[in-house]
């Protein structure tokens, strides 16, 4: 270990106070290989100094630096797949009929990272129920971290990203060539608004939603941040909407006024009626 076991701690207080990311006692190497990077960036000729910098400055953009490079902002296109048919063949088609007369929808991808999760719904949305382009549509993508959303805006993306979970149809129909990477044709992009919201902290005023997908960061959180937040989406969520979480998340133990729900192979949850 370079860090002491204060030097450690502190970071993952620093952390935990910003984000609600816990990071275990056996998360060393983590630290390290994320913030080693950040201290040359930041002219710090050692890891032990920028965690001496952090200690000594008050809050600023460096605290909240290593607090981004902290967050693991794992995604791809059409993630998990069974989600998004979960979405196209049930979901949507129910919320359509029911929101006929209103002509309004509004999803939140809450954590949306570099912006795969909702432009995968915006394209499938575009591809399946282009009706809807002409609904008050809203897909309000957010997350903690500045540098991310800045990427999910430019909707700029490498080979290797879009071969995840893109089928070729859908990039050659929906991206442009540039250089060695595509970028999303400006249509669908202009269909997600992205915004800061830290998920730990207040949140901003919110629009009520028909869908809610807060997809693999409620990991990272501990149980009690869980709860909050499960309470909180639930007081945002319509009657009939739907929340989607990530494939090893769930509200079972931690929020009991979901119920599960299952399309095929398509996981969500409701607020159960009482
Ligand atoms: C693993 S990515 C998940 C991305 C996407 N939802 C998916 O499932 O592919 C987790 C994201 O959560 C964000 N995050 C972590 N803590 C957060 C917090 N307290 N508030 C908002 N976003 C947070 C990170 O910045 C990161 O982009």
């Amino acid at each position: 270990m370079i860090l002491s076991v204060p030097e450690f701690n502190y970071v993952r207080r620093l952390v935990l106070e910003q984000s609600a990311i816990v990071l275990e006692e056996d998360k060393g190497y983590l630290i390290e290989s994320r913030l080693q990077p950040l201290a040359r960036n930041v002219g710090c000729a050692s890891l032990n100094l920028l965690v001496h910098r952090l200690q000594v400055e008050p809050f600023n953009g460096l605290h909240r630096r290593v607090v981004e490079a902290m967050t693991t902002n794992e995604t791809s296109f059409f993630r998990d797949f069974h989600p998004f048919e979960g979405l196209k063949k049930f979901v949507l088609p129910r919320l359509i009929a029911q929101r006929e007369a209103e002509k309004a929808l509004t999803v939140w991808c809450a954590a949306s990272s570099s912006g795969q999760e909702p432009y995968s719904l915006a394209i499938l949305i575009r591809e399946n129920f282009p009706q809807l382009l002409a609904w008050n549509l809203r897909i309000l993508a957010t997350d903690l971290s500045t540098e991310i959303l800045a990427r999910a805006r430019e909707a700029r993306y490498s080979q290797l990203e879009v071969n995840r979970g893109l089928p070729a149809s859908l990039l050659v129909k929906y991206f442009q060539k540039r250089g060695c990477d595509w970028c999303l044709r400006d249509d669908i992009r202009g269909m997600v608004d992205f915004q800061i919201v830290n998920l730990a902290d207040a949140w901003p005023a919110l629009p009520p939603m028909d869908i809610v997908m807060i997809r693999n960061v409620l990991i990272y959180f501990g149980l009690d941040t869980k709860k909050e937040i499960l309470v909180k989406v639930r007081r945002l969520l319509k009657p009939e909407s739907y929340l989607f979480l990530g494939g090893a998340e769930t509200t079972f133990s931690i929020d009991d006024s979901f119920e599960r729900v299952q399309f095929e192979r398509a996981v969500c949850y409701q607020v159960r009626k009482t």
